[in-house]
């Protein structure tokens, strides 16, 4: 069988060949089907980018027009769904609930499942529209809201807010720049090449088992703190240096010494070895939406002087630690009113367009075989079972 070697992380590991995302990390560049990210961030919208990262094109007018429509038309659950939902703490982790809710909802639309074009691309519409649903009633329900039932021909981003914000009379208003922000934050979010849970889409998706089945394992891998989950650390993180009533510089500190394992969240990344060009568009709208909104400036202002201090420190400059998506996003989805459980749910919504780009890209790769990594096996070679008895 060959030479086997081992690469814990697969650091040096291709998994697959892809058209999809390009990123050159130590200039700290992010493209989408060869767009920069900073123009698809400033210009485009959400859908019009899930057409892009799953299609390869941006769509024309009469695309896009459908592709909202589709998804519109698809936003509702069934009653069983809802049920699903209900039937979960209020204070349950919205991630745990997700990924149960991603996996289930295959068995409600059994017609969307299946490997052939018309099911992937039904799955497509349904994940697209469905993941918004349940994540903006998820927010509702953990602040004691009844479900709303999502209305038909709205823009993607003010029904997802609609359900999740409105009051009892089912609307709300939104402020134009929040909406902006949201949608702006959605694309940064849409792919990352081969990242932890595009990984195991992958290779749950390479054993065949369907996309339903596949993004939901992709959500359990977002959920951790090492990946999407560093958005909701960074935010606890900032709250914790305020309570301790440590400086900035004492955290920092710690931070170095390694001594309780504690991390800078939200800062360092296995591709970036220079700013996430993510974190820097963040940053950016950050100042806006923040005095807009009348958010955390408090907060937003330590994380600031956080990373002032750790760009000009030797152990970051070393390591070539910089701040990366998740540093500041946080702070931002707090401003527009989701609590910290609802950070890694936001950002699985942004991902699931790159999910079903790559399952469907390696779906159709003739090369594609089902992931099996080896090992090396480093356990006792042989030996005589021992009875009961005769065991220390
Ligand atoms: N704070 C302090 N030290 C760090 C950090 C950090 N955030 N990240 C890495 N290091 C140190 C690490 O201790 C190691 O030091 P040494 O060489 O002395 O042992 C060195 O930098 C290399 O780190 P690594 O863990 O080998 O790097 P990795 O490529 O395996 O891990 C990472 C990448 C993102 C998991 C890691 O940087 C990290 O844990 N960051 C904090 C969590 C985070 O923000 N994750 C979000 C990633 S971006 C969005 C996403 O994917 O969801």
């Amino acid at each position: 069988t060959g030479l086997v070697t081992v690469d814990p992380g697969f650091m040096n590991t291709a998994s697959c060949s892809s058209e999809i995302t390009y990123i050159d990390g130590d200039n700290g560049i992010l493209r989408y089907r060869g767009y920069p990210i900073e123009q698809l961030a400033q210009q485009s919208t959400f859908l019009e980018v899930a057409h892009l990262l799953i299609h390869g094109e941006l769509p024309n007018a009469d695309q896009l027009a459908s592709l909202n429509n589709r998804v519109s038309r698809h936003m509702h659950l069934h009653e069983g769904m809802k049920a699903f939902l209900n039937a979960f703490p209020r204070d349950a982790h919205p991630m745990a609930v997700l990924s149960g809710a991603l996996s289930a909802l295959s068995t409600f639309y059994p017609e969307s499942v299946g490997r052939g074009d018309y099911e992937i691309e039904l799955a497509t519409v349904q994940l697209l529209a469905k993941t918004a649903t349940v994540i903006s009633y998820l927010q509702r329900r953990g602040r004691g809201g009844d479900l709303i039932e999502p209305r038909r021909g709205g823009h993607y981003v003010d029904e997802f807010l609609r359900i999740a914000f409105s009051d009892g009379s089912g609307e709300v208003d939104i402020d134009p720049e929040v909406r902006r922000a949201v949608d702006l934050l959605l694309i940064l979010h849409a792919d990352h090449e081969q990242n932890c849970s595009t990984s195991t889409v992958r290779i749950v998706g390479s054993s065949q088992a369907n996309i339903y089945a596949s993004v939901a394992a992709g959500v359990t891998a977002l959920s951790g703190p090492l990946h999407g989950g560093a958005n909701e650390a960074a935010l606890r993180m900032f709250d914790q240096i305020k309570e301790s009533g440590d400086t900035v510089e004492q955290f920092v500190a710690k931070v170095k010494d390694k001594a309780e394992g504690a991390r800078l969240m939200g800062f360092g990344h296995r591709v970036y070895k220079s700013y996430d060009p993510r974190g820097a568009v963040v940053k950016g709208v950050a100042d806006t939406v923040l005095e807009k909104l009348g958010g955390d400036n408090q907060t937003f202002d330590m994380a600031k002087r956080l990373e002032e201090i750790a760009l000009s420190d030797e152990y970051f400059i070393e390591r070539k630690l910089y701040p990366n998506v998740d540093f500041y996003t946080g702070l931002l989805y707090s401003a527009i009113g989701f609590p910290h459980t609802m950070f890694t749910p936001l950002f699985a919504l942004g991902r699931m367009p790159g999910w079903i780009a790559h399952y469907r890209e390696m779906m159709h790769d003739p090369r594609t075989k089902i992931g099996r990594p080896r090992q090396i096996y480093t356990g006792v070679v042989e030996r005589d079972y021992v009875p009961m008895e005769d065991r220390e």
